[in-house]
């Protein structure tokens, strides 16, 4: 059975930078709050008119393509995970493939919604398909504009200050030998968690998806039991990695790189006590960045390539949590 390799990496985020002390301008939060239950010390906004869910995530992908040696016209499927896709429908996954350019050839787009886990996901689905032989190249794509839609008074401070705009991507390749590629990925969901961290409106189970009183009630904005997410993810991260260490043979001590969604440094580093991971082979960048949730992980992943910290033959880790709930990993030979 043939395995999926990546073959190229690639990221973007937006140009403008929003620092913790820009947002306690605007609602009743502090730096210090917000560096020390998160570790956040800033993050990136998108421009309107610019960027797009599904642009930024194409720039992601033509970086990861570029690096890979590969171009548009190698790619026989799109994955794309968004939270907050640039329409309610069509998904992004179409509109990355028009703007790359693959729409003559009629390359399938498959939308992800698994919000923090959509990166994850999405590598586990794309795997699949290179496994059966369906697809030789796969590409890999979680983008997310988070700050059109955020509450920026004090009422949505918890959730607001948290999350950020960004994008990553990965290309997969099949490949023959059994040197390399991904080893295996779990993925798990608990929909009785459901409204704990999610947007309700709007709605298409609603009367109308959306009224002028939906908005000015403010139930177009996120609503998170943050405690609540907190507990959940500090116990499923740890589960979900060792299912997938269990089913390889592998204990956390083989590890050499884990990149975890980047959440909460808080929940980041809970996680690496429990697996008893020794600080360098734990890669987080939620400090520049904050919470970009499918994008996360294909971008501090990214970041760790660049700096050097994974080399051919390291075992890599990745784990996500988030709204669902939703959770999952996958262990990589790179
Ligand atoms: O990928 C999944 C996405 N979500 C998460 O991972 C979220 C997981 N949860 C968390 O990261 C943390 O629960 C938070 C960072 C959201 C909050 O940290 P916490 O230590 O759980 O704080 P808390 O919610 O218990 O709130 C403590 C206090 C409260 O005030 P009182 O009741 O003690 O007076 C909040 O009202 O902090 C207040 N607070 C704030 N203060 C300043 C909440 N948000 C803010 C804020 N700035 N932005």
């Amino acid at each position: 059975m043939p395995r999926s390799i990546i073959a190229g990496i690639g990221y973007y985020v937006p140009e403008n930078v929003v620092t913790n002390d820009d947002l306690a301008l605007q609602m009743d939060t502090s730096d210090q709050w917000i560096r020390e239950r998160s570790g956040i010390q800033q993050r990136r906004y998108f421009t309107p008119g610019k960027d797009t869910v599904a642009n930024m995530g194409a720039r992601a992908a033509e970086m990861a393509l570029e690096r890979a040696g590969l171009s548009a016209d190698d790619v026989d499927f799109i994955i794309f995970a968004t939270l907050n896709p640039d329409y309610m429908f069509p998904g992004s996954g179409v509109l990355l493939q028009r703007e790359m350019g693959m729409s003559s050839r009629g390359v399938p787009a498959l939308d992800i919604r698994a919000q923090c886990s959509g990166f994850i996901y999405s590598l586990s689905v794309a795997d699949q398909f290179i496994k059966t032989g369906m697809y030789k190249t796969v590409l890999v794509v979680g983008s997310e504009i988070h700050s059109s839609g955020l509450d920026f008074s004090d009422r949505g401070r918890d959730v607001t200050v948290l999350f950020g705009d960004g994008a990553g991507a990965v290309v997969l390749q099949s490949y023959e030998g059994t040197d390399r590629g991904i080893l295996t990925t779990k993925i798990h969901a608990d929909g009785e968690q459901a409204e704990k961290l999610a947007v309700l409106t709007p709605s298409g189970s609603a009367p109308r998806h959306i009224t002028h009183e939906m908005i000015d009630e403010g139930q177009v904005f996120p609503v998170m039991n943050g405690r609540y997410v907190f507990k959940f993810a500090i116990e499923k991260f740890p589960e979900v990695i060792m299912e997938a260490l269990n089913d390889q043979g592998l204990s956390a001590s083989d590890i050499d790189l884990f990149v975890p969604h980047q959440a909460n440094l808080r929940i980041a580093e809970a996680v690496r006590q429990v697996l008893q991971l020794p600080e360098e082979k734990v890669h987080n960048n939620i400090m520049k960045y904050g919470n970009t949730t499918a994008a996360s992980i294909p971008i501090a992943l990214n970041e760790a390539w660049e700096l050097g910290k994974v080399k051919p033959g390291d075992l890599v880790c990745l784990a996500a949590f988030g709204s669902g709930f939703t959770w999952g990993s996958a262990l990589i030979r790179w």
